[in-house]
């Protein structure tokens, strides 16, 4: 019994490791979102720190994108591959995902080895993904190993806010990772209209997070890996006092 038990525990970790390959893993997104959006939860109260527009714009993407939404150019992996390395020897780190709308990055992150990672959004068709607000949420405080801002804080009018509260849920000693996409100047004014706060630097992360940088991808606009319309993609992970 022990035998077939290992064996099945066995099969069970190598097709989690399979979703690594990401054409598989964008197919089986795409095939739940299509099983599953009839379950469609929307949260029914948000807090003032969520942009008005925040909801109906990421919804809208699963059709106005609907090929780039499951996986984001891979953006992710700035936040998840730096994070399974950090917290490569606690097993099932209690990993929040904030902000992922599919989940492609819930499943990248478990066969990174992060099994215990699960999301948050103010939307939601998973059973992976808790429906609510990451500047008020009804986790409890000292939760979670890591909480992972991917892509959110532009829609958040009070990053302060979304920051407090993912410290709070935060263990001691927890990484508080945060991606973000940095608008080059001469394009900010083009794009103000949709963005929620004036952050828009790794030194503005820095200043309002203001715990030790223990991974920082900021490689300014020429030498980034993921050049966007607007500027590039950074990524700051913190951790936080022990
Ligand atoms: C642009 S998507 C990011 C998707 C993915 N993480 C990535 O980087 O490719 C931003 C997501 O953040 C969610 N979001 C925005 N404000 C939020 C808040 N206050 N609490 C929880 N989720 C939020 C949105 O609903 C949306 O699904």
């Amino acid at each position: 019994m022990n035998f077939v038990n290992t064996v099945i525990r066995r099969f069970k970790a190598a097709c989690v490791e399979l979703l690594k390959i990401d054409i598989l893993r964008f197919q089986i997104c795409r095939l739940r979102w299509m099983l599953y959006r009839t379950r469609l939860k929307v949260i029914d109260q948000q807090s003032q720190g969520v942009g008005t527009n925040t909801v109906s714009y990421n919804l809208g993407v699963f059709k106005t994108h609907a090929k780039l939404v499951f996986g984001m150019g891979k953006r992710m992996s700035l936040l998840l591959y730096p994070t399974a390395a950090l917290l490569g020897s606690v097993p099932w780190a209690n990993v929040l995902i904030v902000g992922p709308r599919t989940e492609d990055d819930i499943l990248w992150a478990w066969s990174l080895g992060l099994r215990g990672a699960r999301g948050l959004d103010l939307f939601s068709y998973s059973p992976w993904i808790d429906v609510g607000d990451i500047h008020a949420t009804n986790y409890e405080s000292d939760s979670f190993d890591a909480v992972l801002l991917g892509w959110m804080l532009a829609y958040s009018s009070r990053p302060d806010d979304a920051i407090r509260e993912a410290k709070r849920i935060l263990k001691p000693g927890g990484l508080l990772g945060i991606g973000m996409e940095a608008i080059a100047d001469e394009k900010l004014e083009s794009v103000k209209a949709t963005l929620e706060n004036l952050v828009n630097s790794s030194a503005d992360l820095i200043k309002i997070v203001g715990e030790e940088v223990v991974f920082l991808y900021d490689p300014k606009p020429d030498g980034a890996r993921y050049q966007t319309f607007h500027g590039y993609y950074l990524a700051v992970i913190f951790r936080l006092q022990a």
